[in-house]
């Protein structure tokens, strides 16, 4: 007897955890650098344009997958036809790759809230970051220990993460009423507090002065296309399978114009306390601005610190409320790829949440280790670079073709709006079926040219070979075992 889908108390709960899962760590470590390097200001252009041709299109696409096909995406994908099941299951394994190491960062965090109390970074954050909490190794082939503090981190955000997932969505809902809105009032007070502090102009400046003669470049468009995939969380299963816990005549479109809306206005509302905090940096030491910008990792633990050792007074205090966004942001992303997860098991085989969730959580956490080990950063960075370049695009890609291909744009689209607000016209089908697939193929092409080029990083090509093609071609691989294995398609409670 097939039990009854779970679903969110309400259309705001599943909103509010869609935008969880999209504003991450990404607005505020990636989206300031990139719009930054890609033409300040004038990078809004082709930000916008990608996130009305390719992102809202695809987040349309995957809702409307998760309400039609009531389940996660290898049964989204089977029930469009059998032998495509593979294609939903390359998603939920992409996702728990990412999981691995995005708990990994989040460890980090924990260790930095921690130190922000005393500002324990003090005169030298570079050597902090890399010597005393990563103990940074030689190299990918030295591995070297765990660090204690990272371990206790990750240990942390396992135990967080399993008590929010294993009770179901009902739960997840009630969280993100305030993993939402918490980092969004903790970046104001960054903005704030940025804004009011010398030279935060000219970091604005920086961020903002638009260079229309980038515009010419393609580099700078896909950079755009890649930033909008990455920041709406597409194509790792998250919105199909949130969607999926919606009743099934609930609106596609305007869902879809809401999340990326707030997701986009949040990036570029964070891009005011980085650049605005760079600001002050480059005014307080006498370094070019150019010179403190960066991205990633680097940004977070490194350049931010020490702008806030700089701070005139309460420096303490601001550097708990910096770590504590990082946290608050990364903890509703990191949950919704555990969720998409958790959700496939049960949807295939029919076991019970708390034991799927426990699996997740406790798998991710040992092949976590690997991340934490002296030469982890190497590793986490290889491994976020493959699946990123390739696993992102080319599910996506996958995506619009069988939608575009197999199905068909016009039953789909005619679907959508039978229960949307807000209707889409053909346009959307054109993105379906022709923009967002050359976009894709476009990034997937240029990432591989670039990939011959040079190696990654400067890595050997062993590292590369391991943590870079062989984990992408596992999760091929592994997508079509599990298509073939038995299931038993049993319902979620
Ligand atoms: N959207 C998240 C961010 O911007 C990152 C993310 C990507 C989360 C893919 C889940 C899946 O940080």
């Amino acid at each position: 007897m097939a039990e009854v889908r779970a679903r969110w108390k309400g259309r705001p709960h599943f909103l509010m955890a869609a935008v969880g899962s999209a504003v991450g760590l990404g607005n505020i470590w990636r989206f300031p650098y990139i719009a930054y390097v890609n033409g300040g200001g004038a990078f809004l252009i082709p930000f916008f344009v990608a996130l009305l041709t390719a992102g809202i299109p695809l987040m349309m696409l995957e809702y409307g997958l998760g309400i039609r096909m009531q389940g996660a995406p290898h049964v989204a994908f089977s029930k469009i036809k059998r032998g495509l099941e593979w294609i939903g299951w390359w998603s939920i394994l992409a996702a728990f790759v990412i999981i691995t190491y995005y708990a990994v960062v989040m460890a980090w965090c924990w260790n930095y809230l921690y130190h922000s109390f005393t500002l324990a970074w003090g005169e030298d954050a570079k050597g902090f970051f890399f010597s005393k909490v990563l103990q940074l190794s030689g190299g990918p082939a030295e591995l070297g220990g765990i660090p204690m503090g990272i371990l206790l981190g990750l240990l942390i955000t396992w135990v967080v993460i399993y008590f929010i997932i294993y009770k179901g969505i009902g739960r997840v809902g009630r969280v993100v009423m305030a993993t939402v809105p918490i980092p969004v009032i903790l970046i104001g007070i960054l903005v704030v507090r940025g804004l009011t502090l010398p030279g935060a102009v000219d970091g604005l400046n920086f961020y903002l002065t638009p260079d229309f003669s980038k515009l010419l470049d393609p580099k700078v468009w896909l950079a755009a296309y890649g930033q909008v995939f990455f920041s709406l969380s597409l194509a790792m299963g998250i919105m199909i399978v949130y969607a999926s816990y919606l009743p099934e005549d609930s609106d596609v479109t305007n869902n879809a114009f809401i999340t990326s809306f707030t997701d986009a206005g949040t990036s570029f509302f964070a891009g005011f306390a980085i650049f605005s905090t760079l600001g002050y940096l480059a005014h307080a030491t006498g370094v070019d601005i150019s010179k403190v910008a960066g991205a990633g990792p680097g940004l977070a633990f490194v350049t931010i610190p020490t702008a806030i050792s700089l701070l005139p007074f309460a420096a303490a205090f601001f550097g708990v409320i910096f770590f504590l966004t990082l946290l608050t942001l990364a903890v509703d992303s990191l949950f919704s790829l555990v969720e998409a997860d958790v959700t496939a098991m049960i949807d295939k085989w029919g076991i019970r949440r708390e034991r799927a969730t426990f699996v997740i959580c406790f798998a991710a956490f040992l092949i976590g280790l690997i991340f934490t080990s002296k030469g982890g950063l190497y590793w986490l960075d290889i491994v976020d670079h493959w699946i990123n370049n390739y696993g992102l695009a080319a599910i996506g890609l996958a995506e619009v073709i069988v939608i575009g291909y197999i199905v068909g744009t016009k039953p789909f689209r005619e679907f959508i709006n039978s229960c949307s607000e807000v209707k889409v016209g053909i346009w959307w089908d054109y993105m379906i079926k022709i923009v967002t697939p050359i976009i894709l193929g476009a990034t997937l092409i240029t990432s591989f040219i670039g990939e011959i080029k040079k190696a990654y990083g400067g890595y050997p090509m062993w590292a590369l070979i391991i943590g870079g093609w062989a984990m992408v071609v596992g999760i091929i691989v592994v997508s079509f075992l599990l298509m073939r294995a038995k299931g038993k398609g049993g319902e979620s409670t």
